[in-house]
């Protein structure tokens, strides 16, 4: 995940995928059922899905990510909030203390690190005072990702080109279901780990802002990059038949799993 460019899409992001991001991070931190005015960290926060959200019910915030864009905009959206702070870091490695915070959330973040997540989990359980709330939000499957890749897998594989290949799920192979998930965090030292799968409306954009606002994100996939090249406008054309296909409202689904800290 960190090699691809998050800086390029912020507002992209914001538009298509914070909407969706938001509506799982209010059920997250319904589930946390925190005392007022916690002291709330968001882990790999993006655009603010969470980090706004937890502002607005009055909690103090900080929120990091290791792009700077998307730093530089959650900055400025949290800066008329009281207590409220963004700042460039990496999961893997929390600049702060053990113990600072009430609870720590990342949603659709930590777990795109592949090798690196457990380090990063245990990062947010390290930071968390004992009886905290360590809280993560990732895709159920079989997608393995957003409502997004379903019309782009569907697509890829109506393509049926060689140099594109075939998209199976889940799209990434570091993909943790929720049973893993909530082994994830045993293992980074959380007690008392349940989860619940949630669904939540999600926006689905034109088939040509796939390429135009999305692209940054898209290209994780070799098999819509060879799309993308070798038949833009048979593929576009599949793509937009796809995303006219999709049942409205477009539906994601996500499992939230949270811990206690011990
Ligand atoms: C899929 S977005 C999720 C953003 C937000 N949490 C949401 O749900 O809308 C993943 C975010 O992780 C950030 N990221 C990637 N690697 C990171 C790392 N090692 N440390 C902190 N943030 C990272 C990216 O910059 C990006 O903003």
């Amino acid at each position: 995940m960190t090699e691809h460019h998050w800086d390029e899409l912020v507002s992209a992001y914001e538009r298509w995928a914070e909407p969706g991001s938001r509506r799982f991070a209010e059920a997250a931190l319904d589930r946390a059922d925190l005392a007022e005015r916690a002291d709330v960290l968001d882990v790999a926060a993006g655009t603010g899905a969470l980090a706004v959200a937890a502002a607005g019910r009055g909690h103090a915030v900080h929120a990091i990510d290791s792009a700077q864009g998307m730093v530089t905009r959650l900055a400025a959206r949290l800066s008329p909030l009281p207590h409220c702070h963004a700042e460039v870091m990496d999961a893997r490695n929390l600049r702060a203390e053990d113990d600072l915070f009430d609870a720590a959330f990342s949603v659709f973040g930590v777990l795109y690190l592949g090798a690196d997540t457990l380090k990063a989990v245990s990062e947010m359980v390290r930071v968390v005072r004992p009886g905290g709330v360590v809280s993560i939000v990732h895709w159920a499957g079989p997608v393995g990702g957003g409502p997004l890749f379903v019309p782009l897998a569907r697509a890829i594989n109506r393509l049926d080109a060689p140099e594109a290949g075939r998209l199976t799920f889940p799209i990434t192979s570091d993909y943790l279901d929720r049973r893993e998930v909530e082994q994830l965090l045993v293992e980074a030292g959380c007690t008392a780990v349940e989860s619940a799968l949630v669904e939540r409306p999600c926006p689905m954009p034109a088939a040509d802002a796939f390429v135009t606002e999305l692209d940054a994100i898209v290209r994780i996939m070799p098999h819509y990059t060879a799309a993308i090249t070798h038949h833009r406008d048979r593929f576009l054309e599949i793509l937009e038949d796809e995303v006219g296909r999709m049942e409205t409202p477009i539906l994601g689904r996500a499992n939230i799993v949270q811990g206690r800290v011990v």
